[in-house]
């Protein structure tokens, strides 16, 4: 090993797995975003807290940046490593570690992929509710880092409210036991609720604690087809008001393209702007005649232009692939995503502002909009028009993004929803957080981490 750093690091743990080969840079410097060029110190797989601990210890002596790193399926560029940082890879670290069923709570390494973290739940006859597309790569430990959102928020709420204790090593090296799965604990600053969403600038996540609950009443999916975003959100208060609703997702019929083009299965004829896919209890005749109701209903008012009820398993899962097989289907295009919230109530204002601002802003390009419309929260991505150079494809969204943070900080909204702040929307969080609270997150930080050894340069611009 020709650095001295990492001959010294291998001296202290020879146990520990080490990369260096410039294909595994690549893989392990990257994220879902694209838009980095990875260019990591080494990689580091640890597979016990001791050796985590250890890492952070050694990081802070040699002054080596570390990038706390699960599945790097997020958006926002945080688990990217461009700067000779050393990637901490948490997928060896991916084991069950204790069920309690009296307690109802499941705990888990933190490079535990959110599917089998989902199968291990069902497997002990409960659920762990929190739920999107990139289940099947992402980790809990990313999850927990971005507190992470997803299609059943309306019914479950964010990662944040799933999370009963957590063991962190702190950027200091301390080795943190946070709130031990207790539901009331009243004893001064919770520092586990610090940690969610910190995107690994505070602490390096080695075990969590996660609550289950009771699987949900049976449900079914309805796919429905609207005349202008509205009519959607009149659906939505209808739905909401007859219905349990379990989610209640969009998306444009520009995403739609995008999805059958890519092997989705059309099933609704003809071409409506506005999609929604929605999921409710359906556990009797009477919620299931609810339904019909409510959609009948939506069809005389003029809100609904036509629908279809899924009949079968495979039928649900074909629907909701319309929208869960976007993200995929424009993945090819290297899309600039924007990640925004607003109250739901002000859902509708924001709405018409944004469309008239992005058909002044982006005349050529295409505007692919989909999302969690029933949390207030909605994906716009942009597609860079042929012809245009990525350079000032770049130039042209982040210009368009700060008239969009603006809007938003009208509408009391967030830059980033659901996906973190990262590399990508740095730049604006001043959009969302006052001078105020960012003085006192670089504070917080400075205590947790007091040499910024963990993912610098993400969240704050000038870290
Ligand atoms: C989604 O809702 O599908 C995810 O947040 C991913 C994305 O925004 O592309
Ligand atoms: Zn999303």
């Amino acid at each position: 090993m020709s650095d001295p750093r990492l001959a010294e690091l291998s001296r202290r743990l020879p146990e520990l797995r080490v990369l260096t080969a410039p294909a595994e840079l690549e893989h392990y410097g990257r994220d879902w975003t694209r838009r980095w060029t990875p260019a990591p110190l080494a990689i580091v797989l640890p597979t016990s807290a001791e050796e985590v601990q250890a890492i952070v210890r050694w990081a802070n002596e040699q002054r080596v940046a570390i990038v706390p790193s699960g599945g790097r399926t997020g958006l926002s560029g945080g688990a990217v490593a461009a700067n000779g940082e050393l990637v901490l890879s948490l997928e060896r670290m991916n084991r069950v570690l204790d069920f309690d069923a009296v307690d109802r709570t499941l705990t888990v390494q933190p490079g535990m992929i959110l599917q089998h973290v989902h199968e291990a739940a069902r497997e002990r006859g409960l659920v762990y509710p929190v739920d999107f597309a990139a289940r099947g790569s992402c980790s809990i430990g990313g999850n927990i880092a971005t507190n992470a959102g997803g299609i059943r928020v309306i019914r479950y709420g964010n990662t944040r409210e799933w999370i009963a204790g957590l063991k962190v090593v702190a950027g200091n090296g301390e080795l943190l036991d946070l709130n031990r799965g207790l539901i009331k604990n009243s004893s001064g600053y919770d520092f586990r609720q610090l940690m969610i969403g910190s995107e690994g600038t505070l602490g390096i996540v080695i075990e969590a604690t996660l609550k289950l609950t009771e699987p949900p009443p049976p449900s079914q999916v309805m796919l429905l087809a609207l005349p202008d975003m509205d009519a959607l959100m009149q659906v939505f208060a209808l739905f909401r008001a007859r219905l349990v609703l379990q989610a209640f997702e969009f998306f444009t019929d520009h995403a739609l393209r995008h999805v059958l083009a890519h092997g989705a299965q059309r099933a609704i004829d003809g071409d409506h702007p506005y999609y929604v896919v929605t999921e409710f209890d359906a556990a009797d005749e009477h919620q299931q005649e609810a339904a019909l109701t409510a959609f009948e209903q939506g069809m005389t008012e003029g809100w609904i232009s036509d629908g279809v009820i899924a009949q079968s398993e495979a039928q649900a899962a074909a629907l909701w692939r319309l929208r869960e097989g976007i993200t995929e289907s424009l993945a090819p295009r290297r899309p600039y995503k924007n990640d925004v919230s607003v109250r739901i109530s002000a859902v509708p204002a924001f709405l018409h502002e944004m469309q008239a601002l992005l058909a002044r802003e982006y005349p050529q390009a295409e505007v692919v909009w989909f999302g969690h419309i029933g949390d207030g929260n909605l994906h716009i991505n942009v597609l860079r028009p042929d012809g245009l150079a990525e350079d000032a494809f770049i130039a042209q969204c982040e210009h368009v993004t700060k008239l969009l943070a603006v809007t938003l900080q009208r509408h009391g909204g967030s830059i980033s929803a659901e996906h973190g702040i990262g590399l990508v929307k740095r730049a604006y969080l001043e959009s969302t957080r006052s001078a105020a609270e960012i003085a006192l997150m670089r504070g917080v930080r400075q205590v947790f981490d007091p040499n910024g050894i963990l993912n610098p340069g993400k969240l704050f611009a000038d870290d």
